[in-house]
């Protein structure tokens, strides 16, 4: 980087200070504004997060960089696009994610029981061959999993083609074609004979109220992984219904219901849905067995 600029404490300040002036909302990947500016500024320098020390903020921008982030700032000002959005860039469980206006910004809790393994949920004796991630926009889910279980097969779904156009650039872009399979599918419609160890959805559950009052940056997201009808939990219901159809023996069912976790177990109240709790944040994440499926939602849907 040449001399003369702002150094990239002082910028990233100054970032920090328009974002909060302006109140744009966070919860795309960060928590507050500096978090943001620091996404921005990592991207214009093409640094991975994990390359990123202390030391880089004495260091000066020139001002083709300055000029770059000057835009990206305006635009996320301006437009309320999710910085993900401007740069193209998500990070899941540690891992690089194409991102476009198609998909959702990755950043489910499921990370967190993905890179333990699912564990305790999962024994690290029990083999892993067949994972499903339903409703997979960017793949982020269903691609973490291929890391984290490198002896399976993982079907990655979605009902929208511009979605899996992602999920597909993000296969070959971690070189898991062989691995990862991109399926349109309706929920359960076009996985017919199909059965598998894990299953993992983060599907559309929020409700047309909660909607309607979400900050602008949810509104330059695909409403069809975000919005669903039934209170948020459309999808949930036929998800439930054909679980246990696809489960193998033993196998778990691990869905996000976020906010709509108090509608799920009004709607269900003698299920026993397991709830997980996360070390890092977020809640509304349920566990299902192959068995308790069978007992509750029993097959044929
Ligand atoms: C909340 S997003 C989750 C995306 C990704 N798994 C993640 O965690 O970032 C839900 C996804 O479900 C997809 N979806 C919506 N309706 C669906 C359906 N009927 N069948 C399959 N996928 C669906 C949406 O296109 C969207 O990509």
């Amino acid at each position: 980087m040449s001399a003369g600029g702002p150094t990239i404490a002082e910028q990233l300040q100054w970032m920090t200070d328009e974002l909060d002036a302006a109140g744009v909302f966070f919860g795309h990947g960060t928590d507050n504004a500096w978090d943001e500016a620091v996404a921005l500024l990592l991207s214009v320098l093409a640094i991975e997060p994990a390359n990123a020390g202390q030391e880089l903020l004495a260091e000066t921008l020139d001002s083709q960089q300055c000029e770059q982030l000057n835009d990206l700032l305006k635009r996320r000002i301006e437009e309320r696009l999710p910085a993900a959005y401007l740069t193209g860039e998500a990070w899941f469980c540690g891992l690089s994610f194409k991102v476009n206006e198609h998909v959702l910004v990755p950043r489910s809790p499921i990370a967190e029981l993905i890179e333990s393994g699912f564990a305790p949920w999962l024994s690290s004796e029990r083999a892993i061959n067949r994972v499903l991630d339903m409703g997979t926009g960017s793949g982020c889910i269903a691609i973490a999993c291929a890391y984290a279980f490198p002896a399976a097969q993982v079907d990655a779904v979605d009902v929208s083609f511009e979605a899996l156009a992602v999920t597909r650039d993000n296969i070959a872009a971690h070189e898991l074609a062989g691995r990862v399979d991109a399926l349109v599918s309706d929920i359960w419609s076009n996985l017919q004979g199909r059965h598998y160890d894990l299953i993992v959805s983060n599907p559309p559950y929020v409700s047309a109220a909660e909607m309607a009052v979400l900050p602008a940056e949810y509104y330059r997201e695909p409403i069809l992984g975000l919005q669903a009808a039934d209170d948020g939990l459309a999808l949930v219901h036929r998800i439930l219904a054909g679980a246990a159809e696809h489960l193998a023996e033993d196998g778990i069912l691990v869905v996000e219901v976020g906010n709509s976790e108090a509608a799920l177990v009004a709607a269900y109240p003698e299920v026993p849905f397991t709830w997980l709790s996360f070390e890092h944040g977020g809640s509304g994440v349920f566990l299902l067995d192959e068995q308790a499926l069978k007992r509750w939602f029993p097959a044929p849907y």
